[in-house]
């Protein structure tokens, strides 16, 4: 994306770029869905709990350009910041996660920019989820613009343990006592632990029903 802005004045060069943002939350949700609708129909089973979306705010995304060093303008942050579309989607086992991440991937129009698997490998601070960066090409009258959007794939107890790590990160600005982050790296063990243990039980039940 980029070529747009300049076909437009600043204001709405602004709504423009919101419009293909929105778009393209659009058009990977509806790939989600009707994933999650095909395993419905195929093996009577939701691999997806559920799904969030939005648009990050105006503020946040004056915030983030501030915090890389970026001038505010358009053009750097639809090159820079690029979670200005965000979806999560959330899983109920460690599985869905990767097989969902692997058959998005395989989607023909959908470019995979990054990952980063922070189940693999989780963050100092216990952090663990599947982080994808996609584009996806928006179709308009007469145009394609490629429109990225952050795909962040979790499991039902990691989102329990980042909701929680987040509103303390945000009550502390970033620097809680050592006491709740000892603490928070804990519950992230016992989320892991969980996430294991709840896998195992289901693929044993599901051999079970298989008899
Ligand atoms: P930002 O953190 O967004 O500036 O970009 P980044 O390049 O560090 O990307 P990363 O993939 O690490 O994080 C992107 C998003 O993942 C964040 O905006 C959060 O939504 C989520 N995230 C990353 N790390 C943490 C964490 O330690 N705790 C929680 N609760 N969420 C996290
Ligand atoms: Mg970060």
């Amino acid at each position: 994306m980029g070529t747009p802005i300049k076909l437009y004045d600043d204001a709405d060069g602004w709504k423009t770029v919101m419009f293909l943002y929105n778009s393209a939350l659009k058009e990977v949700n509806t790939k989600l869905e009707i994933l999650n609708d095909e395993f419905q129909h195929v093996h009577q089973y939701n691999p997806i709990e559920h799904i969030k979306s939005r648009i990050k705010s105006p503020e946040s995304i004056v915030k983030k350009l501030k915090r890389y060093g970026y001038e505010t303008s358009i053009q750097n942050m639809v090159e820079y910041v690029n979670d200005i579309a965000g979806i999560r989607v959330i899983c109920s086992f460690t599985s869905d996660i990767y097989r969902l991440a692997d058959i998005l991937s395989r989607q023909s129009d959908l470019k995979v920019i990054s990952i980063k698997d922070y189940i693999e490998n989780p963050k100092e601070s216990g952090y663990k989820s599947y982080h994808m960066l996609v584009s996806v090409p928006i179709f308009l009258s007469d145009s394609v613009f490629d429109t990225k959007v952050e795909i962040q794939i979790r499991t039902i107890a990691m989102d329990f343990w980042a909701s929680l790590e987040h509103k303390i990160y945000y009550k502390f600005e970033g620097n809680a006592p050592d006491y709740f982050s000892q603490e928070l790296r804990e519950c992230a063990k016992i989320v892991s632990n969980l996430d294991v243990k709840m896998l195992s039980l289901n693929e044993a039940i599901k051999k079970y029903s298989d008899k």
